[in-house]
């Protein structure tokens, strides 16, 4: 989401003359676009700070100025911390609220031309009535052959752990015609892949306003795939109890929807789940991932796992093993639990000493890798349809995703980037698959196919 959120900055700023360069060094804007997720993710943008600190001294000294910009949840959580740890820092500004960004520079520049407020910057981290959504320009900075759209944001689930609900906010929905506009500029601008993006993006339940009805995400699928030019569809990331009837038969029906899901967990065992307030068992999401392999039965996994969480045990954890032992996952995150301050579970008695989580983090992830190495062996022999992306490491390469989103890397001609391309599987490397373009042959499920 944060990739989507910036392109939408750019698009933001552009009018006012700003435009995109690949390196900080000499740029007359600098923005960092936050995560708070993970104690470890906040940290890392007070290191990047120092390093900006000395590109904006750079600057200054060749007679030039640098605005610094700090966006995203860590902004939204720090507020004016930010700028008294970073007086580096121009403007803090949170994910609701960028599209004030002309303003908010304005502002600084204001400030700065009057040599007052030194290490006082601007912050913006209001929670407007109104969504930000309504007031973006539409998106110029195109995402390439794929596609990320925002179509829902924020979390009321409340997990235990999570800083989102606090960060994000209250869940919003973005109107039907928003998305379906977006998407088809993004298909007029090369796309070809959609990624509908949500902290929560299975909750979502947007307003057709011709209809005057609520959709929900399986309904939104459907109506996309429709979409002259759209081969793929995904989204991320859902949360197991908005798993509804409507978007597991979306899975069944839609060929367009890749077969490749993921769906958090978080934890194997009961009495940890209820209390990190997930609102489902174990059992639960076992029979889940029946219904939906019952749908579509070459549906691949990914989930994300907290190991750590307050008070659990060492059967809880050998809970999770069984839980991944049984699901089998074709990729997954998994984490240390991480204090976030204001979060229920960070008053929790019975936090696990590090050592403990590293262990069984340790244990975890052997486990995930060797699940993640099995499902890309079986692919070898096996021909996929894959969406080139762009050029690959070597001359004559293309590299490209399969159906799972595993890298795929082959010889082809330039012209198929943006292409569905059937590739035989020949070698699997650790992180990516290797083949040749195979014969062209109708692509089994109904992708666009050139060869
Ligand atoms: N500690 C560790 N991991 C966390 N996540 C969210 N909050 C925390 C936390 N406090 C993980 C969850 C979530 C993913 C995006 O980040 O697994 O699904
Ligand atoms: Fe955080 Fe996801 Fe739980 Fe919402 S559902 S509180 S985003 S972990």
């Amino acid at each position: 989401m944060n990739v989507y959120d910036s392109a939408r900055m750019a698009d933001v700023l552009a009018p006012l003359g700003y435009r995109l360069v690949d390196a900080p060094d000499g740029a007359d804007m600098v923005i960092l676009n936050t995560c708070h997720i993970r104690e470890k993710a906040a940290e890392k943008v007070y290191s990047e700070l120092g390093r900006i600190k000395a590109l904006k001294r750079a600057k200054a000294e060749s007679g030039g100025s640098m605005v610094v910009a700090v966006a995203g949840c860590v902004a939204q959580a720090e507020g004016e911390a930010m700028t008294e740890r970073a007086p580096v820092v121009d403007l803090v500004v949170g994910p609701h609220t960028y599209h004030r960004l002309p303003e908010l520079l304005a502002r600084a520049e204001r400030r700065r031309a009057a040599g007052d407020g030194r290490g006082r910057g601007i912050i913006d981290i209001d929670f407007p009535s109104d969504a930000k959504f309504d007031h973006l320009p539409a998106p110029t900075h195109t995402q390439g052959v794929s596609t990320f759209i925002s179509v829902q944001e924020g979390c009321d689930k409340f997990c235990t752990f999570c800083v989102v609900p606090y960060t994000r906010g209250a869940e919003y929905s973005r109107p039907v015609g928003q998305i379906v506009a977006e998407a088809e500029r993004a298909v007029a601008a090369g796309s070809v892949e959609i990624t509908l993006l949500g902290q929560n993006v299975n909750a979502y339940h947007g307003i057709e306003t011709k209809s005057g009805e609520t959709w929900g995400l399986g309904r939104l699928i459907r109506h996309l795939a429709e979409i002259a030019g759209v081969a793929r569809i995904r989204y991320t990331t859902s949360h197991p109890r908005d798993m509804d009837e409507e978007l597991i038969a979306a899975h069944r029906d839609e060929a367009r929807l890749m077969p490749f899901l993921h769906l958090p967990v978080q934890s194997g065992s009961d009495r940890i789940l209820a209390a990190m307030n997930r609102q489902h068992g174990a059992g639960d999401y076992r029979r889940l991932v029946d219904r939906l392999r019952a749908a579509r039965s070459d549906l691949a996994l990914s989930s994300d796992f907290i190991v750590g969480f307050p008070g659990e045990s060492d059967a809880d954890f050998q809970a999770t093993l069984s839980l991944v032992r049984d699901v089998g996952y074709a990729q997954a995150f998994s984490f240390k639990y991480s204090v976030r301050p204001g979060t229920p579970a960070s008053m929790m008695e019975d936090q696990v000493p590090d050592a403990v989580k590293e262990d069984r983090l340790a244990q975890l992830q052997a486990l995930l890798r060797a699940q993640q190495a099995a499902f890309n062996r079986d692919q070898r022999g096996r021909t996929l349809p894959v969406l080139f992306t762009g050029p690959g490491r070597h001359a004559g390469q293309l590299v490209g995703r399969s159906p799972y989103l595993q890298p795929v890397h082959a010889i082809a001609p330039a012209r198929l980037i943006g292409t569905v391309v059937e590739v035989a599987i020949e070698s699997v490397q650790p992180n990516s698959l290797a083949g040749r373009l195979a014969a062209p042959t109708p692509a089994a499920n109904d992708e666009r196919v050139v060869a």
